[in-house]
């Protein structure tokens, strides 16, 4: 087992109605002047943002909102958002909505508590020393970005999709009533259980590292989203599918599933965010039209890892050689993914990519990480060309 830093320092409020106790945490981290942040409206029409604001207003917490985060949230509402918090200033983001929203407000705040601009943190050119406090009431169960330290920000100029981490955005409380997920469009809820499923498996395919609790934590967790996943395509107002799925959301991506590891592999996110900047695809669908294509091309230096895989998460029976039963976890996992109405290429993805395009997106990747990437096989340009085109 590697050594390693375990750092989830959010609080939990878990269940239903628990929406209702805003109030009493944004006092308790101290908040006076607060900043909602949200997406297009599903809160409003929800009701949900009737609900917090009363709430603010009985408590007589002073506010003020900024809608209009987007799914790969832009860089130009970050900026307005800065400018809006300095001028008024706000002591404390709270956000309702999903990940999108989450991100731009993490965004917002490393502007508001940084001098200079914002984008090179994101650009990393340089490195955030503070941002401002944030809380979420969630209403999506997808990226964990409710208590991970990562953002997603993409810059309009040159449609660059880029990540930035750092544990100062950690938020200090996560409201999360799977109640408040039964308006998801099924489209969003499958994307979000298939996104929740990927930042496990990104850290259980790395390549070196002896993690026996780390594992089952993992193995458990994937085959957990996978049961409820498959419950909601039939019943979307199952609670308790509903709340495994976002209790498993946040395990996905809190660090708890990478104890452990060499840091995972994460080359199917960084290849979804080239296709999410320039194709604005959601992200848990484009990560599942990648993943296959990635899984075939690198299996066989990870070939411990695929097969562990196959047996334990997808029920593969431990006979013949270890690459069929490799190939057969990759191939149960995209039955899988058509079970719950995922894309599993480019094209079932509903993007039509030139030649061009999926060179200019393999530059940009290994551009944006600086050369190489992956841990169960390391991957250069040509590689992730090479991925690009297998999935298209
Ligand atoms: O914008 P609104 O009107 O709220 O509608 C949203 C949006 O259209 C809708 N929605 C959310 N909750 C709803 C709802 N509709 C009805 N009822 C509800 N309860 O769903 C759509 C998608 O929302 P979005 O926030 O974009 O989705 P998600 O949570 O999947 O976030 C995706 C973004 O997060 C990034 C992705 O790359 C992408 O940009 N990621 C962030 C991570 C992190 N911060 O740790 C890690 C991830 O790997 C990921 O990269
Ligand atoms: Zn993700």
């Amino acid at each position: 087992m590697k050594s390693f830093n375990y750092y989830t320092p959010t609080e939990v409020v878990f269940g239903k109605g628990t929406e209702n106790e805003v109030a009493g945490l944004l006092e308790k981290y101290g908040a006076k002047k607060v900043l909602i942040h949200y997406g297009g409206g599903s809160v409003i029409r929800s009701g949900l943002m009737k609900k917090v604001t009363d709430k603010l207003d009985e408590a007589g917490i002073d506010y003020l909102s900024l809608g209009g985060a987007v799914p790969n949230p832009r860089l130009g509402l970050v900026y307005e958002g800065i400018e809006l918090c300095k001028k008024e200033k706000v002591d404390f983001l709270l956000t309702v909505g999903g990940g999108s929203a989450i991100d731009s407000a993490k965004a917002i705040g490393y502007g508001v508590a940084n001098e200079g601009d914002v984008w090179d943190f994101y650009d990393h050119k340089r490195q955030a020393t503070a941002c401002l406090p944030l809380g979420v009431i969630l209403t999506l169960a997808a990226t964990g970005s409710e208590m991970s330290d990562s953002s997603v920000i993409t810059k309009e100029e040159g449609l660059i999709k880029r990540g930035y981490s750092s544990n100062y955005c950690r938020p200090k409380f996560a409201i999360m009533n799977p109640e408040l997920t039964m308006t998801l469009p099924d489209y969003q809820t499958a994307c979000g259980c298939t996104d929740i499923m990927m930042h496990t498996m990104e850290r259980y395919f790395a390549k070196e590292g002896s993690m026996e609790l780390t594992d089952a934590l993992a193995e458990g967790l994937l085959r957990t989203v996978m049961n409820n996943a498959k419950i909601l395509v039939k019943d979307p107002k199952n609670y308790d599918a509903r709340a495994e799925v976002m209790w498993a959301g946040s395990l996905a991506h809190n660090g708890l599933t990478g104890c452990g590891s060499d840091g995972g592999d994460w080359a199917s996110h960084k290849l979804e965010h080239e296709l999410g900047g320039l194709f604005d695809v959601a992200h848990g669908a484009g990560l599942a039209a990648v993943w296959g294509s990635w899984a075939r091309y690198v299996y066989k230096e990870a070939l411990p890892r695929f097969k562990k895989f196959a047996i334990n998460v997808m029920g593969v029976e431990d006979k013949g050689s270890d690459e069929d039963i490799a190939l057969k976890g990759i191939e149960a996992m995209e039955d899988f993914y058509r079970q719950i109405n995922m894309p599993t290429n480019l094209r079932e993805l509903g993007v039509e990519a030139s030649d061009e395009q999926l060179v200019e997106m393999a530059h940009k990747c290994a551009v944006g990480v600086g050369g190489v990437m992956g841990s169960a096989k390391k991957l250069k340009e040509e590689d992730m060309l090479a991925i690009f085109r297998a999935c298209k």
